[in-house]
């Protein structure tokens, strides 16, 4: 680890202050939370237990990183369970990064025929970006480093984190064990 990027109190608050928005933009109607496994884990329990609205929670599976820190080709390695045809979805992701994994679930959630979609995640790196893809509520904008913690992982660890920490570039330049 290099240095703590985010704290634990500073994420809490920031959390809480997206689900306040979630909660006012989504009042209407019942919602359907899809959250993108596994980097959502910390994020998606936090948000939602301050959302106190009608919901269902379903989990889609995507992997695009295999074990390094370069998007590679995207697996679905779980299909969604609930229809969400005429629903209003909440999207979440743990952090959109080249956009490659949000446009590619969004074309795929699209044409399940959903009300509306809208697009929260925990981290936005805007610096690596190929894919014009937008989230709606952004929790931190951080620059272009390899974080890990709160559900984020390298190589699948790290994810057990409190905090979001930057990983020091000598641990994914080594080969891993
Ligand atoms: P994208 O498809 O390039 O936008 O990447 C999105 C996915 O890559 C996220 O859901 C994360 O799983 C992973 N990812 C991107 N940047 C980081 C990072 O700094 N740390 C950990 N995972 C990352
Ligand atoms: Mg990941």
């Amino acid at each position: 680890m290099k240095c703590v990027l985010l704290g634990e109190a500073q994420i809490a608050a920031r959390v809480r202050a997206l689900a306040r928005k979630i909660t006012r933009d989504f009042a209407a109607r019942e919602m359907v939370v899809v959250s993108l496994l596994n980097g959502t884990v910390m994020f998606l329990a936090d948000l939602i237990r301050h959302i106190p609205l009608p919901m269902r929670l379903d989990f889609a599976g995507v992997s695009s990183y295999g074990s390094g820190t370069e998007s590679r080709e995207l697996v679905f390695t779980k299909e969604l369970r609930l229809d969400v045809r005429g629903r209003d979805v909440l999207l979440v992701d743990d952090i959109l990064d080249t956009g490659k994994t949000l446009s590619c679930v969004l074309a795929k959630l699209r044409r399940l025929r959903p009300r509306r979609i809208k697009v929260c995640v925990l981290l936005d790196k805007p610096a690596r970006r190929t894919e014009s893809v937008r989230a709606d509520y952004v929790g931190f904008r951080i620059p272009d480093e390899f974080v890990v913690g709160y559900g984020l992982d390298y190589a699948e660890r790290y994810r057990n984190l409190p905090f979001i920490a930057v990983l020091r570039p000598e641990i994914y330049t080594a080969p891993t064990p």
